[in-house]
């Protein structure tokens, strides 16, 4: 972007402060050298912008732009008939244990090429784009097998390279167990996920590693062997905790300072404690809450107790939540969950940012990285409360 002064600006900064929104009526942001100069009211900008050129944005809306901090996007095949079995009353954990699930999406994600799971996440990841995403997080987990799970990561490392979008990628091979190590999950960690690991690290695929404990996939003791491979090698973690169960994931997740532990519906304080003193970032994903017709709240009354910082994602996967929409998130974590318009604002630009170990971005503040959200809204919590409309104008960066 070139050096110019963004004029006439309604900005939710998104920052920390104790202002809502971290709201700026009549802003200005100064761009120098692709980074945010300085941003406040217009009334006061330093006499040294003066000379910047001037871009007036009609008192529009300027946010941070969006972080998808929490996405399975990469994936073969698509699971529409277990939505519909789903309908018929199949709950998520029978149809897993019958064979379906995860690892249903797994043969057909073994079976596509790195080009085959390119292409078929694109039109997922340019539906994001299209809402202001900048930052889309991207798991493994649907290979199960060395090469398959190498692949997932370099398609997603190829997206980052093929769209103006800047891609995490986390290692899930801790994501379930396939049906050639059926009741021998022990041994899948050590013939498949920690040598995968090893490979994908090799190849400088990974930048977190995550894993699913739940009472369907593996228990605490596996997840401590891939989470000290992963802290052995350098990699923060980050977990699928609490999602059907309360398995103590989250405590587990605290205890190796792991950057966020993720849907954690059946959370009790305990967890919340051991989050909120580790800083762990609670990961809320309302689309996997919504499609699975859960009725466990996540427990939102404790996180704002204990200080927890709360992010939302779409958890963008063809099971649980084939959501490809951060707008949508945000207004399902509002009514579902009851965040406020400013917690899920934030859950998608300063806290999502958190969540990946992301530091240049998420908030509009001096010293960040110059890439913004405009809206055709005056107000922030409109992107919240309209349900299937785009408002973004255009993402300036
Ligand atoms: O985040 N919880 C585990 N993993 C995914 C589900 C993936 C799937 O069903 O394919 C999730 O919800
Ligand atoms: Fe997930």
């Amino acid at each position: 972007m070139k050096d110019q002064q963004l004029t006439n600006a309604v900005v939710a900064s998104c920052d920390n402060s104790s202002i809502e929104y971290g709201l700026i009526k009549n802003a200005t942001v100064v761009v120098k050298d692709n980074t945010v100069a300085w941003c406040g009211s217009s009334a006061d900008i330093p006499e040294q912008f003066h000379t910047l050129p001037e871009r007036d944005l009609h008192g529009r809306l300027l946010t941070p732009s969006l972080i998808d901090c929490h996405t399975h996007i990469v994936h073969g095949g698509h699971r529409a008939p277990e939505f519909e079995q789903r309908l018929q009353g199949a709950s998520y954990a029978e149809i897993s244990a019958a064979g379906g699930g995860i690892v249903s999406t797994m043969s057909a994600t073994r079976a596509a090429s790195v080009d085959d799971l390119v292409e078929s996440a694109l039109p997922r990841v340019d539906a994001l784009l299209a809402e202001g995403v900048s930052v889309i997080e991207i798991k493994s987990g649907y290979g199960l097998d060395i090469d398959t799970e190498l692949n997932m990561l370099r398609a997603a490392r190829k997206i980052g390279t093929i769209r103006p979008v800047i891609v995490k990628t986390s290692f899930l091979g801790a994501h379930a167990v396939p049906a050639d190590y059926k009741d021998r999950a022990d041994e899948y960690i050590d013939n498949v996920c920690i040598p995968a690991l090893e490979a994908a690290h090799n190849e400088s695929l990974v930048d977190a590693v995550d894993g699913f404990c739940e009472s369907i996939a593996f228990d605490t003791s596996q997840i401590t062997r891939v989470f000290e491979k992963a802290q052995f090698l350098g990699l923060p973690v980050k977990l699928h905790a609490e999602q059907l169960t309360l398995s103590e994931g989250a405590k587990l997740a605290a205890t190796y300072n792991a950057l966020s532990a993720d849907h954690l519906e059946y959370l009790d304080e305990s967890g919340v404690e051991a989050m909120a003193a580790s800083g762990t970032v609670a990961v809320l994903l309302p689309g996997a809450f919504y499609t699975l017709r859960e009725t466990q709240h996540p427990p939102l009354d404790l996180f704002r107790k204990h200080g927890v910082p709360i992010a939302i994602a779409t958890d963008c996967n063809p099971g649980s939540s084939p959501l490809a929409s951060l707008l949508l998130t945000m207004n399902m974590a509002c009514t579902l969950f009851r965040l406020t318009p400013e917690e899920a604002l934030c859950g998608v630009t300063r806290v999502a940012a958190q969540a990946l170990g992301i530091t240049d971005r998420g908030v509009i503040a001096e010293g960040k990285q110059a890439d913004f959200a405009l809206w055709n809204v005056s107000h922030p919590a409109e992107l919240c409360y309209r349900i299937g409309f785009n408002s973004l104008l255009e993402r300036i960066v």
